[in-house]
């Protein structure tokens, strides 16, 4: 199946060199503006002010950063020590999301494979290629899997409207095409099943207000915004069926950080008997923790992203003060969601148990 109404959050064109282009996601949902990474500085800088986000995604940046890391120390004789700076900058250029350190480390590794300095940028830039069509086909095979799923309510609803949730942005923007918690539902929306979405506004940084409805619009699939706390109302009122979120990093045993908020989504959906899923690209599980709530590094970010809303008015960008001057603040990017409330991870070897063992069935190579 194609991927036909939709696009790319990033991807590659050619100069007289291949180029790295990206939607610069702060603009949307009110400007589509397009930018070029043409220095390792500017791949750092794009993760690190969100201009492109996403766990999926930022892994991607990542692996095209490395490339250009290894581009501009092409000559250097201190190669070696210029590429484990760059590594590690990259790291931490945000905590949360394992994908930037899967990412890295991968190319890592295949720098590691030959002396040879054309060698080492050719094969950089085939691995970030690699690394960024595999995301793709991670998405697309999750989408099948959870088509699935929507398919099994559709039916027993009796093809009347299927009622999904989500959190945050998992969708194409979030992960180059189709998206994770997305892509189920593309594929479902493209098969001609009758589904309508309520997306989470997910303050601070509005992504389902600002992102996730804005590609639901351009792909027409019914969608409805509702503020974060709305979400525990409907369910109650049997106006859900099913949450799908996204995930940044997802430990061996099934424990899932995400968006700030998610965590009570699943808490709500559990009170009320509604299948809570992870979409999980094995790129953002972390085979070296268990503990996702004691173990998981949490972003915190800048105080402003809560004392100011952003938006735009009659075609000016704004930024509104809601708190008093004075009144402390705090803003954690992410929460786990213990695997105890999570139904199913959907990844693209299948549908599992969030458990140690659900994992290991899918991913034997991990034991
Ligand atoms: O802070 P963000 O916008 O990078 O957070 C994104 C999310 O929390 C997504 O749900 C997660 O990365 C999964 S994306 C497929």
């Amino acid at each position: 199946m194609k991927q036909e109404t939709l696009t790319r959050a990033l991807w590659l064109t050619e100069d007289t060199e291949p180029v790295v282009r990206m939607i610069d996601q702060r603009f949307l949902p009110h400007r589509l503006v397009t930018r070029d990474l043409k220095t390792f500085q500017e791949a750092v800088e794009a993760v690190t002010t969100m201009a492109v986000r996403g766990a999926p995604l930022i892994g991607v940046t990542a692996a095209f950063g490395m490339w250009l890391a290894v581009l501009e120390s092409a000559q250097a004789e201190d190669f070696e020590e210029k590429i484990g700076q760059a590594a590690l900058q990259m790291k931490q250029s945000r905590p949360t999301a394992v994908n930037l350190a899967w990412a890295v480390d991968r190319m890592l590794a295949v720098l590691k494979q030959t002396e040879d300095r054309e060698k080492k940028q050719q094969a950089a830039f085939e691995t970030a290629r690699a690394v960024m069509e595999e995301e793709i086909e991670c998405c697309r095979k999750i989408g099948e899997y959870g088509l699935a799923l929507i398919e099994e309510i559709a039916r027993r609803k009796q093809g009347k409207t299927v009622n999904i949730l989500t959190h945050c942005n998992a969708g194409w923007l979030a992960c180059v095409a189709w998206g994770t918690a997305t892509s189920p539902i593309y594929q479902a929306f493209q098969k001609g099943i009758e589904i309508h979405v309520w997306v989470d506004e997910t303050r601070p940084r509005n992504q389902g207000a600002g992102l996730t409805a804005w590609e639901l619009l351009q792909a027409k699939v019914p969608h409805t915004v509702i503020v974060d706390n709305a979400g525990g109302h409907l369910m109650q009122h049997g106006q859900v069926d099913m949450v799908i979120t996204g995930t940044d990093r997802t430990t061996a045993c099934g424990d899932a950080a995400n968006k700030i908020g998610t965590y009570l989504k699943a808490l709500a959906a559990r009170d009320n008997q509604i299948p809570f899923y992870i979409a999980a690209p094995s790129s953002s599980i972390d085979w070296s923790l268990s503990d996702g709530v004691d173990e998981i590094p949490i972003e915190e970010r800048s105080a402003d992203e809560v004392i100011y809303v952003e938006g735009d008015y009659r075609g000016e960008r704004l930024a509104v003060r809601v708190t008093p001057e004075g009144s402390p603040v705090s803003n954690y990017g992410f929460d786990v969601t213990p695997a105890r409330l999570i139904t199913g991870l959907i990844t693209e070897r299948g549908i599992c148990p969030a458990t140690r063992e659900g994992l290991l069935r899918l991913f034997p190579e991990r034991k």
